[in-house]
């Protein structure tokens, strides 16, 4: 993709972001229709499927080419990454819009032959929105993110992470996942792996460690992340593969080695 391509793309879609949320916020306070998925905590409300179904008419019909790889069934089947495909979560962190209606994200990545291009992460109550062009750096609004601070101590790191690390799981060792949760200087949990990406790129959280995530939750921070030097890995430290579910290690890439070596490969069951 060259860089004419991608900015005519990059407009596009912030447009298309911008009113997607404007619609959200408009209709915070109107009753939601709640359905469930996998079990009954699994939500998903009219709003994800309309949200995601918006993006996908556009989409589709201003490149008819592109593909979609999202949440909501309004995508494409894809079996490979070749082209240009657009990684849509309509809205990030669907519990906390239903139960706080603030404290959740519209997330896309946009991705060339496997590589990120463009990522987009719109926190909608807030009207905050992180983006970033491959090679051009990464922003919160109009201002310029700057490079992670490598040179941030251990004992002083603040990591995101949700509660499944600490009860029993299949993936680690509780019990030295809860030395790591002493050994930092604090622990987050958001609910919303998108707006952890952004936190993380922004750097108010410098590690953000998941035991399963889609890629519409990854593809986006991915792209914002590795603007200001970031690392996103398996928490084994391996490459992701985006077509799939996968465990997500992400943030300063120094504090990253450090927990990946010490912590989860020793948890490792
Ligand atoms: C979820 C959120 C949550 C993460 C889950 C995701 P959704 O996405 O990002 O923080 O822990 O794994 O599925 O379902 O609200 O889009
Ligand atoms: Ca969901
Ligand atoms: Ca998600
Ligand atoms: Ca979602």
């Amino acid at each position: 993709m060259n860089k004419a391509q991608r900015d005519t793309i990059f407009s596009q879609a912030k447009q298309w972001i911008y009113e997607a949320g404007a619609k959200i916020r408009e209709q915070i306070h109107t009753p939601l229709t709640i359905d469930t998925k996998s079990n009954p905590n699994d939500l998903v409300t009219a709003m994800d499927r309309s949200t995601e179904a918006f993006f996908a008419k556009n989409i589709k019909h201003t490149y008819t080419d592109h593909l979609i790889l999202s949440e909501e069934g309004y995508g494409d089947q894809l079996d490979s990454m070749d082209g240009i495909v657009w990684i849509i979560d309509p809205i990030d962190g669907t519990m906390n819009f239903v139960h706080q209606k603030r404290n959740f994200a519209i997330s896309i990545g946009i991705f060339n032959d496997g590589v990120g291009e463009i990522g987009f992460i719109y926190d909608v109550m807030e009207d905050v929105l992180y983006s970033a062009k491959k090679g051009e750096g990464a922003f919160k609004n109009n201002e310029r993110l700057p490079q992670l601070n490598r040179g941030v101590p251990f004992h002083q790191a603040m990591i995101s992470m949700n509660h499944f690390w600490l009860c029993e799981n299949r993936l680690v060792e509780e019990k030295r996942m809860q030395q790591l949760v002493k050994d930092v200087r604090g622990t987050r949990t958001y609910g919303s792996a998108a707006l952890e990406f952004a936190y993380v790129a922004e750097g108010i959280i410098d590690n953000y460690l998941t035991l399963s995530l889609s890629p519409w939750d990854y593809a986006a921070g991915m792209v914002i992340v590795n603007e200001v030097g970031g690392v996103t890995t398996t928490i084994d430290g391996d490459n992701i593969d985006m077509l799939s579910k996968t465990s997500v290690a992400a943030g300063n890439p120094v504090i990253q080695e450090k927990i990946i070596t010490d912590y989860i490969k020793q948890a490792r069951k």
